[in-house]
């Protein structure tokens, strides 16, 4: 009997596999960091092929540590960061240029090219994204423009394009041998050239970009059979019936299905998604529009994001760049060793700042150095970022929706961290809640997975399944929640224009 359901997280430092039962629960894990190649300041990118020979490692690890086999697996979710762009030959399935990864800031002449005419919000009413680097299709762009002989293979028909998604299906069912090139709505809308109200390409927009429509990959919902696993995977012969990108993802997992619904999600950045039901609202302040989910032959739903780049990625920066913890989670041992923040503050615009300013030239900053200060300053000035890019974008969802969000849900591997959780709350003035299952990203996509085959009968049944774990009340003081919130606002301000 297929009692669970695998989903495979593509995340931007590592892959995992994770098995769910039918209530939700982690049954086992494998997990497998790749590579983060830096060639030059801004970029930013990873080795497809490596990515791949994890996924099926990944896959036996957790099949090997719950004893289970192919026979005991219902279905396949897939989630995985977005943007991040990988071009292949579909003859050979080499990539033709390391994947270029959505934090990579190298397309900037592409954006201002484009922008010239017409300003970064030329497509905005399109596909609900204002021109930025931090989109899959200045990326496609860029490979098509600076690898050697990729616009002609391009132009010959040889060469395809996938976010992270469309990569592991397509190798997952059968690569050059007949592997399905399809990817879902969800991360079809961070290309910049899905129509949001259609979900189709723009044949207008592809062009301005000069990418062949050729190279797209056929659009699907988020939930329904895409294909099956190939004969020689572990896995031969399971359906792969679910693709979320993994904010989108985690906003499924924590069962936020209807309008006025959010989450937060801690990762490598932070992501905060407002679920706006079937219709498309498009922001005023700095928030992009996206797809949230669509099931089937079922509505579209969408939502607005505040993206953050940096929040989890800048606690890996003080324990590689700067030494001044040996793992990522003795950052909050740090922090607690001094009893606040001693006037620093750090605005971790390593890729500019997304939302709500996007701003590409902001660069980091760390902020109010006296001789006073030390590491135990700097990490807890870091965890404070993390919070303070958080009530931004949440003042600019608020602004949005007309209403004040009362709660935030919570979940990503920052969530782990109580100080952080607590200071969250008292910053945003709203309780923090964390459920039980805090991997909600990889959750959603099993769930997308599992109701495409029937292994959950419909959304009743995975709301039952959600459950409080801790909820963080607000307890600092209004006078002092606007003294931080000043000397914040005043250090993003000497982030910006920085760029020579
Ligand atoms: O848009 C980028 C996002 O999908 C990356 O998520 O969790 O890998 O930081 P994560």
């Amino acid at each position: 009997m297929a009692n669970y359901v695998v989903a495979i997280d593509q995340g931007t430092t590592s892959t995992r596999a994770i098995i769910f039962d039918k209530a939700g629960s982690i049954i086992s894990v494998g997990q497998k960091e790749h590579e983060q190649i830096m060639p030059q300041a801004g970029w930013v990118e990873h080795d497809a092929a490596e990515i791949w020979q994890n996924v099926q490692e990944v896959i036996g690890i957790a099949l090997g540590r719950a004893d289970l086999t192919r026979h005991d697996i219902a279905s396949i979710g897939i989630t995985n960061q977005r943007e991040t762009t990988v071009v292949w030959n579909k003859h050979t399935g080499v990539p033709v240029y390391n994947a270029i990864v959505w934090q990579d800031t190298r397309t900037q002449d592409i954006v201002d090219r484009l922008a010239a005419d017409g300003g970064t919000d030329r497509f905005k009413e399109i596909v609900g994204l204002p021109l930025a680097t931090y989109f899959s299709g200045t990326k496609i762009a860029w490979i098509l423009e600076n690898v050697e002989g990729a616009r002609a293979s391009a132009d010959a028909g040889d060469l395809i394009f996938g976010t992270t998604d469309s990569w592991v299906l397509w190798n997952l069912t059968g690569g050059p041998e007949g592997g399905v090139h399809a990817t879902d709505v969800t991360n079809a809308s961070r290309t910049l050239f899905m129509d949001l109200a259609t979900l189709e390409w723009r044949d207008d927009i592809l062009d301005a970009f000069g990418v062949p429509k050729s190279m797209m990959p056929a659009i699907k919902s988020s939930s329904e059979v895409y294909g099956v696993a190939e004969d020689s995977s572990l896995l031969r012969e399971t359906p792969i019936s679910g693709i979320l990108g993994d904010q989108q993802a985690a906003t499924f997992g924590q069962a936020a299905f209807e309008a006025g619904e959010s989450k937060n999600t801690y990762g490598t950045g932070c992501f905060l998604i407002f679920n706006t039901g079937e219709e498309i609202v498009h922001s005023k302040n700095g928030l992009l529009t996206t797809v949230g989910y669509k099931l089937g032959d079922g509505p579209t739903h969408y939502a607005l994001e505040g993206s953050i780049a940096v929040t989890g990625s800048l606690i890996q920066w003080l324990r590689d760049q700067l030494g001044i913890i040996e793992s990522a989670p003795d950052v909050e041992e740090l922090s607690a060793s001094v009893p606040d923040n001693g006037g620093v503050y750090i605005v971790p615009a390593f890729s500019g700042l997304y939302a709500p300013y996007w701003r590409p030239d902001a660069r980091g900053a760390i902020v109010g150095l006296t001789r006073y200060a030390n590491k135990g300053h700097i990490a807890r000035a870091a965890l404070e970022a993390v919070a303070f890019q958080t009530r931004d974008v949440l003042d600019a969802v608020n602004a949005d929706a007309g209403v004040d969000l009362t709660e935030l849900k919570v979940d990503g591997g920052m969530v782990a961290n109580n100080a952080l959780m607590q200071f969250q709350a008292d910053v945003l003035g709203v309780p923090v809640v964390r459920p039980v299952v805090a991997e909600t990203t990889a959750l959603g996509a099993a769930y997308a997975a599992g109701l495409a085959v029937g292994f959950w009968s419909g959304l009743d049944d995975l709301s039952a399944n959600w459950q409080e774990d801790r909820r963080w009340e607000p307890a600092m003081e209004q006078e002092e929640q606007d003294r931080q919130l000043r000397l914040w606002r005043k250090a993003v301000t000497k982030s910006m224009d920085w760029v020579d």
